[in-house]
């Protein structure tokens, strides 16, 4: 260990970032400790994020099939299908708690010292976390994100009124109306879960499309697809505030690009524009750091800050804000403190929205390709695939994006039940080099989605 320190590594943070560098570190022989403020390991993503907005997505799918009278077609009729919401949120802390506590053991196999409270530079090699204060050769910036606050519109999720992805999660009841403001991935998915349950849902997006960031055909493909399900999605629209009263909220919505105002009736309003950087009590100035114009600390490709044995990684850095991301950035960035390689392929970041179909892509999207160079576009509809067919299920399409001369893939799209699933096969063979014959070639069950 290094002389004159008490930990050769520490990890601010104990997100999918955070506990993965601390546990890497670890069996890499390092001697770690893992400072997080929660009371409960595994950040947001674990705790407020991922799992719980997945858990509830899965049982309000079911719920839906169950109640909606889908299954009649296939001569299943459910008389008489209610919701238990207490018993869903129920179930989904159950797997919360099961995967929260299984960091905790697993920093315990591993010898992860876990330092509870919230950390604060003292120096650059030096921290206090709560009373204590620590110091480490290298210490890793973790710390993730959280909402965005938009102007003039207050959250108070103990409220249940104006809330963040938090107090979506936990509502007490479903809302005959739920706003949500930004058509992204979190406005998407907990829209959906409150719409499979009852509620009316309205997505207010400020930009003309939703879902940024995506290919622009996945993108009027999964509104048309919304809206059948019954979203009403209202692009270029900005919220100029909010009141509550009575336990219910007004909107002031006006056009992004400017005009007359108008007002909308909520019993709930979901603040989902997006995320930021968790910097604030973390005392950066006395570490010497820096944040770029985004609120992000810059690291270079190895997760080293401008500051020697100060790393970062994760949603506080640059990059999709994604578990697997951060995960991936906590591996490398602990094997390169250990002086290993550590690489992430930044390229090849697939991300899912978990919708009902899912939303799945990873590398280039068509637009960003054509403008790099000649492209070739191959796309295959659901509607066609066997087993698509035989499940009822033919919503979506796949896209694969190819390089013109070389047919090297260069972005594949998919919207279906399955695409969250299917697009590893994507990011496998664009890891790979693969050209898009490569793919074709390779032998895909009968029948399955992956054909
Ligand atoms: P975080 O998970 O945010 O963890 C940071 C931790 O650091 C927190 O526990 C925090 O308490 C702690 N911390 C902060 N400051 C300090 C301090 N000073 N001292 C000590 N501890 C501190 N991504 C996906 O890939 N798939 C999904 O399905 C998905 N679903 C999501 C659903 C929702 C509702 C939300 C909000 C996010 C979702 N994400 C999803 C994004 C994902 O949660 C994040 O990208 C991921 O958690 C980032 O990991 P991280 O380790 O960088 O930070
Ligand atoms: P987002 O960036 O996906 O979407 C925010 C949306 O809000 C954008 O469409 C934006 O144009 C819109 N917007 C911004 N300001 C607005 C305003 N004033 N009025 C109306 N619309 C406005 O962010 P979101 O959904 O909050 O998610 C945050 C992050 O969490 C994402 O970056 C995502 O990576 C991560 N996440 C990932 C999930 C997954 O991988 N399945 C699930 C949930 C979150």
């Amino acid at each position: 260990m290094a002389d004159n320190f008490d930990y050769d590594v520490l990890v601010i943070g104990s997100g999918p970032g955070g506990y993965v560098a601390a546990i890497r570190a670890a069996q890499l022989g390092l001697k770690t400790a893992c400072a997080e403020g929660r009371e409960t390991l595994g950040g947001t993503c674990l705790n407020v994020g991922c799992i719980p907005s997945k858990a509830m997505l899965h049982a309000s799918e079911l719920f839906a099939e169950a109640s909606s009278g889908a299954l009649a077609k296939f001569g299943i009729d459910i008389a008489g299908a209610s919701l238990n919401l207490d018993q869903m949120h129920a179930e989904k802390a159950k797997a919360v708690k099961e995967l929260t506590g299984g960091i905790e053991y697993l920093f315990k196999k591993n010898k992860v010292e876990w330092l509870k409270g919230y950390a604060s530079f003292e120096s650059a090699n030096s921290v206090k976390v709560g009373d204590r204060s620590v110091t480490a050769k290298n210490i890793v910036i973790a710390t993730g994100s959280s909402v965005t606050a938009l102007p003039g519109v207050s959250v108070d999720n103990d409220a249940h009124v104006i809330v963040d992805s938090t107090g979506a999660l936990t509502l007490p009841k479903v809302p005959e109306h739920l706003v949500v403001i930004g058509g992204g991935v979190i406005g998407l998915e907990l829209g959906s879960v409150w719409l499979r349950l009852g509620a009316k849902v309205t997505v207010v997006e400020y930009l003309d499309q939703i879902l940024p960031g995506m290919d622009e055909e996945i993108r009027t493909e999964s509104a048309k697809l919304f809206k059948k399900q019954g979203f009403t999605i209202r692009t270029g629209t900005k919220v100029t505030g909010a009141t509550t009263a009575n336990g219910k909220a007004t909107l002031t919505v006006e056009p992004a690009k400017g005009g007359a105002s108008e007002t909308i009736e909520a019993d709930v309003v979901l603040v989902a524009i997006g995320r930021r950087p968790n910097v604030d009590g973390l005392a950066l100035d006395k570490a010497g750091l820096l944040l770029n114009a985004r609120g992000q600390i810059d690291t270079d490709h190895d997760f080293r800050t401008a500051a020697p044995g100060i790393w970062a990684i994760g949603d506080v850095i640059a990059g999709p804000m994604l578990a697997h991301k951060a995960e991936d950035e906590g591996v490398a960035c602990a094997e390169n403190i250990a002086s290993h390689t550590g690489i992430v392929n930044h390229a090849v970041i697939p991300s899912v929205v978990y919708t009902m179909p899912e939303i799945a892509g990873v590398g280039l999207t068509e637009e960003a390709a054509r403008a790099l160079g000649e492209i070739k576009v191959g796309k295959f509809p659901f509607m066609a695939n066997s087993r698509a067919k035989t499940n009822r299920d033919t919503d979506g399409f796949v896209k694969v994006i190819a390089d013109a001369k070389s047919d090297r893939v260069l972005g594949v799209w998919i919207i279906s039940s399955l695409a969250g699933t299917l697009i590893a096969e994507a990011c496998i063979a664009m890891e790979f080099g693969a050209t898009s014959e490569d793919i074709a070639y390779t032998s895909h069950a009968h029948p399955t989605h992956a054909e």
